[in-house]
């Protein structure tokens, strides 16, 4: 197990309250979350989660995989990222679930997220940006991406949960995350882009190779 991902994860087993219910994200970090989870002996009432595979992985654990249209507002969702600037702004979508994932920490009164010490940058954009797009406007998605100055590359992948494709987007120098996060969806046939900084994370907790962690909350 990753020592970074499973301080970080360990950390985040205490901010889940008994009986609550809990949004769950997608990737290696939140896998180990859910181990841990499992582990502890707290009660879940129900587990929304934002992609297939974590909702596999949650009834694998027996935990209770709830629709969000039944579970409505949600208490917490815990989450991973690709990159997380000081404001607490991500990048997210390395593993094409964004849309989902922007959906439950939408749906969720606190987000929290966790990552290994490699994922916190000053400015986000070094990560290629994630973009979620109906699949016949591919190719018309990604001259607009080439028109605002960045450089779209398909992603060769199965098709996401949604049925729709993924646009990775090189070279935006992201200084405005919000202003960017809206230009992108404002584009016809764009789902959604991997930019949280509409609905930054709450809380932030990085996991050392040491085995510590640091938790920082957003300064309102
Ligand atoms: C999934 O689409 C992503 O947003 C993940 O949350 C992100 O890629 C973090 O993944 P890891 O925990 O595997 O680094």
């Amino acid at each position: 197990m990753h020592p970074g991902k499973k301080a970080a994860s360990l950390a985040a087993i205490k901010h889940v309250e008994h009986d609550s219910l809990l949004g769950v994200g997608s990737g290696s970090t939140v896998n180990i979350f859910i181990e841990l989870l499992a582990q502890s002996g707290i009660r879940i009432e129900g587990c929304v989660a934002s992609s297939v595979k974590t909702a596999k992985l949650l009834e694998k654990h027996h935990f209770r995989v709830m629709d969000l249209n039944l579970a409505g507002q949600l208490e917490l969702y815990i989450d991973g990222a690709d990159e997380v600037d000081p404001q607490l702004n991500l990048i997210k979508g390395g593993g094409g679930a964004l849309t989902r994932e922007k959906i439950v920490a939408g749906a969720s009164t606190r987000f929290v997220c966790i990552a290994d010490h490699t994922k916190e940058v000053n400015v986000l954009g070094e990560f290629p940006l994630p973009i979620e797009v109906i699949p016949m406007a591919r190719s018309f998605v990604s001259r607009e991406i080439v028109r605002l100055g960045a450089d779209p590359e398909y992603r060769e992948a199965p098709p996401t949960d949604n049925g729709n494709v993924i646009v990775d987007c090189y070279g935006f120098n992201i200084t405005d995350p919000r202003a960017l996060e809206a230009e992108l969806n404002a584009i016809p046939g764009v789902v959604t882009n991997g930019l949280f900084a509409r609905r930054p994370a709450d809380t932030l907790i990085i996991g050392h190779d040491n085995g510590e962690a640091s938790t920082r909350t957003a300064a309102k």
